[in-house]
């Protein structure tokens, strides 16, 4: 983190009118998060936290998967968003504070902040390794907006102390990240978002929609292997936490479209029986068995609407792409 805080200074002095501020809320929690994370895989069934995916490499992955052919929702936002700015700008409105959550290299809102004008930018994710180098370019990009990054794991809690003030804020939660949580979780994070939504204040989120089965599960199992490659990643990452001996390429990476829940599901699968040291314990896998990474939900949009009515919002605007594969809402 020295290393950090002293490049963004670098920064500051030589680039920005306004100072770049790093809140690391991360570096306070640790341990209970260690223990969490180390019952969860003795559990049975084992599953680790999507929020592991995210270390350097697997910030990395993610970029690569946004690219693929495959993987239609970062393209189909960014297409809605790109078509749709003028009236986004106007329904969100200007010179407000923009809390974009789970930035990582920022890219999307990039898109917007020339025209939404921010007053003050707040870049809001688990992954330092991502939104540092991201408000670097940033600060050369927009030197007029106030930059300031924070490296939290929102899922947890959304604390914004320090970060924003009482203004205008226009919240925005691209790439269907929402459908990472399951519903009440969802609606907890939507109910956060709208009692830090003071007056003129709103939501701007994407959603990824339900559809075919098989463009769905193609989103998630590439030809290229960048996904698997994503999901066994994530072994690395907690070997690295838990001090675990978990070999990446002994287990497999299934994803498939659970349609009653309404959601894509990642597992990862073990090839043959093993046993992994994860701090000390041991854990036996038998073939076959599975660890479950993640969840990610689809919504149709009046289902997501009555989500954002739950959670106390009620002006609803909807954009989508002709296909209809992709919805983004604003909500006050
Ligand atoms: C970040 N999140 C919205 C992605 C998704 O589609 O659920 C993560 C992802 N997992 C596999 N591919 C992409």
């Amino acid at each position: 983190m020295a290393q950090t805080a002293a490049s963004l200074h670098w920064l500051n002095e030589r680039t920005s009118r306004h100072a770049v501020r790093l809140i690391d809320r991360l570096q306070a929690e640790p341990q209970g998060e260690r223990a969490a994370l180390i019952a969860a895989i003795l559990a049975s069934p084992a599953s680790v936290s999507p929020k592991y995916f995210y270390d350097a490499i697997g910030c990395t992955l993610f970029e690569a998967i946004c690219c693929l052919p495959e993987y239609y929702p970062t393209r189909t936002e960014r297409s809605i968003l790109t078509e749709h700015r003028a009236e986004i700008v106007r329904v969100a409105g200007t010179n407000r504070q923009f809390v974009d959550l789970g930035a990582g290299d920022c890219a999307k809102a990039s898109m917007l902040l020339p025209a939404l004008q921010p007053r003050r930018y707040i870049a809001v994710d688990i992954a330092a390794p991502a939104i540092v180098p991201a408000l670097s370019r940033l600060a050369l990009a927009f030197p007029r907006v106030e930059l300031v990054g924070v490296v939290t794991d929102f899922s947890a809690e959304l604390d914004l102390a320090d970060a924003i003030d009482a203004g205008p804020t226009t919240f925005f939660y691209p790439g269907s990240s929402i459908g990472n949580f399951d519903p009440v979780d969802a609606l907890a994070l939507l109910l956060r978002v709208r009692e830090l939504c003071g007056e003129g204040s709103g939501l701007l989120i994407g959603v990824d929609t339900k559809k075919e089965r098989s463009r769905l599960e193609a989103a998630y199992n590439d030809a290229l292997g960048v996904t698997a490659a994503f999901n066994r990643n994530l072994l690395n990452h907690v070997n690295s936490i838990v001090d675990g001996d978990f070999d990446p390429s002994a287990f497999g990476h299934v994803a498939f479209y659970n349609e009653a829940q309404g959601r894509i599901e990642m597992h990862l699968e073990a090839l043959s029986a093993q046993s992994v040291q994860i701090d000390g314990h041991e854990r036996a896998f038998d073939a076959g068995e599975r660890i479950h990474t993640e969840n990610s939900y689809k919504y149709e949009p009046e289902e997501f609407a009555d989500l954002l009515r739950r959670a106390g919002f009620s002006q609803i605007s909807l954009w989508q792409d002709d296909a209809r594969d992709f919805a983004v809402f604003h909500a006050k």
